[in-house]
């Protein structure tokens, strides 16, 4: 059986007050309404992790994960949190290669590899992203594209770590702008990338592997697309800044 995840974005908002109220309300929230059989992340600015880790540690099926994280391990690089570091405070996630950071940070899938080995060789787990642009899904071949993706940023991995990796397709059509994939959309693209980890790792591995979905996700769609058969969970950016309706997402399997 997969994992079910729903992983909360909050990407680069809230003030210490505002992110520690938000997180008190939705670790209360989980506790008392979320299944034990979801496991509900959430990434906040890396300023907070420290603090908020320890509001989410105590609940067996919360994690908490940062946004990005150094490919390098140690030394000058003025600015950069390292993935030793990340775990050093108990993060437990990092997500890797959001298309925020392969666009306005010119991230490369080459950056990107080297970054999912030094999550993986920490101990946490990689949120690995993937996602064509509008004008890549009004074209041809988008769906290589995304495979390229995966290829290029986790095909390098060993079964063993493989397993280990989550993977989040986020087209960027879809990221903020209010339009969502349709379920049938979100279920096709996850379909078509299972099957590209299947031609590299086997069907076994792939099965196991939890492919969430990312973009205008929110409480009254989530049923829906977490409904396909290939989609695992969500990666949810505006809609995991409220507690109420972030919780409500994740009740939604
Ligand atoms: P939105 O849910 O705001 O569209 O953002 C999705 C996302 O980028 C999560 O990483």
């Amino acid at each position: 059986m997969r994992k079910k995840i729903v992983a909360g974005n909050w990407k680069m908002n809230k003030s210490m007050d505002e992110a520690m109220i938000l997180a008190s309300e939705v670790v209360h929230m989980v506790k008392d309404e979320v299944n034990s059989d979801v496991q509900v992340i959430i990434a906040p600015p890396a300023l907070y992790l420290t603090t908020l880790q320890k509001h989410t540690e105590p609940v067996a099926n919360m994690g908490i994960a940062a946004q990005n994280c150094s490919n390098k391990a140690s030394g000058a690089y003025t600015g950069e949190i390292s993935a030793s570091m990340l775990k050093s405070i108990g993060v437990t996630h990092v997500i890797i290669g959001h298309s925020e950071r392969r666009q306005y940070f010119n991230e490369s899938n080459e950056q990107l590899a080297e970054k999912v080995n030094i999550v993986l060789e920490n101990g946490m787990t990689p949120i690995f992203c993937c996602g064509e642009s509008l004008e890549q899904r009004q074209g041809e071949g988008f769906f290589e594209f995304v495979a390229s993706q995966l290829t290029e940023g986790i095909f390098h991995l060993s079964s063993e770590d493989f397993g280990k990796v989550v993977i989040a397709y986020e087209p960027i059509w879809a990221i903020g702008t209010g339009l969502t994939a349709s379920s049938a959309q979100a279920q096709e693209m996850h379909a078509y990338l299972r099957g590209h980890l299947a031609s590299k790792y086997g069907q076994a591995i792939a099965d196991e592997t939890s492919i969430l979905y990312g973009g205008s996700c929110n409480e009254k769609n989530a049923e829906e697309i977490f409904s396909q058969p290939d989609v695992d969970g969500g990666l949810i950016g505006g809609a995991s800044l409220k507690s109420r309706e972030f919780t409500n997402i994740a009740k939604s399997f």
